[in-house]
């Protein structure tokens, strides 16, 4: 249940361009999507009651001088992240390493700093500011080893009344000592956690190893545990982003069949399974997550940063694997999903492929939601769904303002939107009908 204070009560209207998906878009059919070039979109008691054009609503009498009226601004529903690290904000654009080393460089001293849990709320409350103006209102997100790090994230996302996903890093080897959790304090704090913040109001809990190289044969199968026990809760780890992080599964589990068999002998694998990155994969391993209905986030900017390489979307679409679309922070370097989609766009041009705006925006937006089983709360307009969007400005810069004049359809207003766009781009952004955000209000931070 989501408690009342965390919700818009009443009900408020806004008129400007809208679009959202209802499914897959086919831009030859012009399938799978409403757009509305004058719509309205109604929103009472933080859920969406009505989206239609202008037109129509006057002409069932409604009175459209009581919206507020963006002529010139497109609406979506809010940006849903599938793959971000919460401590890693000032990790971002760290020089010159590839994971292994970028990890014990940067990363490790950095997620040190989160036992202190005051640091961790000032920490989980600048990142979630990122998250919303850049336009994402839900996330799925990693903390750090450190249980109070991971109740401060939660608090700060209940604050807002956010939907989102975390889960408290597991690791019990191989990173330093600081850092390491054992098989039982996992399982108890996981456990704890779970009961603590798994359902409340918009939250849910995704069990985290971070990835095999970090936990012991011994961990990974308590997770597998606790996966069966708690079968509402996701999890989340990372599969064979870089070939140094291969070399070493080889050494580690010499049994295993391949990368994906470590987390499968432990029963890791599922639909509520999100395995970020997944560039290296065997056929098998592309048919056994299928087969599991396991999934991949796809981090472009992330895999270009350090160099891992470039995901085959095809290649899984084709196979049948769910591919949603993330940042990872702070592997990524831009929390922007628009950013990210120009860099997916450019990883798949590489290999010949190519990534249709609606697709894109498709994906970090009712694909992710199906992704990550929420379509039935949040990822479009369809009526009685939660009122998480975000206001667009389709011209923040001069660039931007020239080429969109140029942009004769919707798919070039958006595919412009796509590769010049960022939080520049982001005006206002609503959870539950709440604004959480507006870039007016903080212009002086700039
Ligand atoms: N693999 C294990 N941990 C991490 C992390 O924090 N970021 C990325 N990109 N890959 C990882
Ligand atoms: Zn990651």
């Amino acid at each position: 249940m989501t408690s009342s204070k965390y919700v818009h009560q009443g009900s408020f209207a806004l008129r400007a361009k809208i679009l959202h998906f209802t499914g897959q878009p086919d831009p030859l059919k012009k399938s799978g999507y409403q757009y509305f070039a004058d719509g309205v979109l109604v929103v009472e008691n933080g859920l969406i009651k009505q989206v239609q054009s202008s037109e129509y609503m006057a002409e069932r009498g409604f009175d459209l001088t009581q919206c507020e009226h963006f002529p010139e601004h497109l609406i979506m529903p809010g940006f849903i992240d599938s793959h971000i690290h919460y401590p890693q904000t000032n990790v971002i654009a760290s020089y010159g390493e590839q994971l292994m080393d970028w990890l014990n460089q940067y990363t490790f001293p950095a997620e040190l700093k989160f036992s202190d849990k005051t640091f961790a709320l000032e920490a989980a409350e600048q990142f979630i500011q990122l998250m919303l103006e850049n336009g994402t209102t839900t996330a799925m997100v990693y903390t750090t080893v450190f249980a109070q790090s991971t109740d401060a994230f939660f608090e700060t996302a209940e604050k807002y009344g956010l939907r989102m996903i975390a889960g408290k890093v597991l690791m019990d080897r191989n990173a330093p000592a600081g850092l390491l959790d054992t098989v039982e304090s996992a399982r108890q704090d996981s456990q704890n956690l779970i009961d603590k913040w798994h359902g409340q109001d918009r939250l849910s809990y995704a069990l985290t190893p971070r990835f095999a190289p970090t936990s012991t044969a011994e961990q990974l199968s308590m997770v597998g545990e606790l996966y069966k026990a708690n079968p509402s809760v996701y999890m989340q780890t990372h599969l064979s982003e870089n070939t140094q992080e291969m070399e070493l599964i080889k050494q580690l589990f010499p049994q295993a069949k391949d990368y994906l068999d470590v987390y499968d002998q432990n029963n890791l694998l599922g639909e509520r399974s999100v395995f970020g990155h997944g560039i290296h994969l065997s056929d098998d391993e592309v048919q056994r997550l299928a087969h599991t209905k396991s999934q991949i986030a796809f981090c472009p900017t992330s895999n270009m940063f350090l160099g891992s390489g470039l995901l085959d979307l095809a290649r899984l679409e084709k196979a049948g694997v769910t591919v949603s679309v993330a940042t990872d922070i702070g592997g990524g370097t831009s929390f922007s999903l628009l950013k990210t989609l120009a860099e997916a766009y450019k990883i798949l041009q590489l290999q010949g492929q190519s990534l249709h705006p609606l697709k894109a925006l498709y994906m970090a937006t009712l694909g992710n939601a199906k992704a990550l089983l929420l379509d039935d709360k949040i990822g479009n307009f369809e009526i009685g769904k939660e009122a998480d969007f975000t206001l667009i400005t389709l011209s923040p810069s001069k660039i931007q303002k020239s080429r969109q004049l140029q942009a004769s359809t919707l798919e070039e207003t958006l595919f412009a939107l796509m590769m010049l766009g960022d939080e520049h781009n982001i005006e206002r952004t609503y959870s539950m009908g709440n604004m959480v955000y507006n870039r007016l209000a903080c212009a002086s931070d700039d």
